[in-house]
């Protein structure tokens, strides 16, 4: 198996990848987060390993089977999220940035159960750091793989997040359509480079959509031969 293992197209790679929604606490029994499943990073994270790469899935709030073969790292809020892969970063061949990131959490994290009081109630969000974007002025050797998920405008958007998060490739998926986006089993998106458009995909399974990805991301690091 490990001889195999040795001559697949990512072997000798490292892929983090992050996947999941992030949680942002309230209180100890509160918290804000989003509809990610987790899916569409795991598939990614599956494929890397099928291709050969040493892979860490950092998961935040994913309720999915382990990947065999995958180090995974549980995590919650984005700050956790961005010093887990600056941790990673150094030595990482490919970061696949699927996660759903909160673009806001509470300004006041309370240590304590917040109790009733008024009829109303107003919490406070500060902004969290973009992960993608500070990691897009920090790269070195690392192919960075964003994602983005639009209703409208789709390409002007992709272009947009590409460009100023010096992304390597973008995934962008225009989730008003049937099969897209959150939760589902199949996703449907394009993927651009600086250049626009790399490839407008059909339909696919998440798990088909991950091993396209990697296989792009795969043709583009220096040394590796499809
Ligand atoms: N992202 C990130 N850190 C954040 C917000 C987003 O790393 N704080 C990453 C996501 O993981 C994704 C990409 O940026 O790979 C695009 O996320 P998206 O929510 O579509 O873009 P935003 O820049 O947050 O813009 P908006 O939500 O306003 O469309
Ligand atoms: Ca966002």
């Amino acid at each position: 198996r490990q001889k195999q293992r040795d001559t697949l197209p990512l072997s000798g790679k490292k892929v983090v990848v992050t996947a999941g929604g992030t949680v942002e606490r309230i209180d100890p029994v509160r918290y804000i987060t989003n509809d990610s499943s987790g899916k569409m990073g795991f598939a990614i994270a599956k494929a890397a390993h099928a291709l050969g790469a040493d892979v860490t899935l950092l998961a935040a709030n994913t309720h999915l089977p382990m990947p065999a073969g995958v180090r995974v790292v549980h995590l919650e809020s984005a700050q956790e999220m961005y010093e887990a892969a600056l941790a990673e970063w150094s030595d990482t061949d490919i970061l696949v940035k699927a996660a759903a990131v909160a673009d806001y959490r509470p300004k006041e994290v309370s240590d304590r159960k917040i109790k009733k009081s008024g009829d109303t109630m107003t919490l406070e969000l500060v902004k969290n750091i973009d992960i993608l974007e500070s990691l897009g002025k920090q790269k070195t050797k690392q192919l960075l793989i964003g994602f983005a998920a639009e209703t409208n405008d789709l390409e002007k958007y992709a272009m947009d997040k590409l460009q100023r998060k010096n992304c390597d490739l973008l995934v962008a998926n225009d989730v008003t359509r049937e099969g897209a986006g959150f939760g589902t089993d199949t996703n449907l998106v394009n993927i651009y480079d600086k250049a626009g458009l790399v490839e407008s995909l059909p339909l696919l399974a998440k798990d088909e959509l991950g091993m396209r990805i990697m296989e792009i991301a795969a043709g583009r690091l220096p040394g590796v031969i499809q």
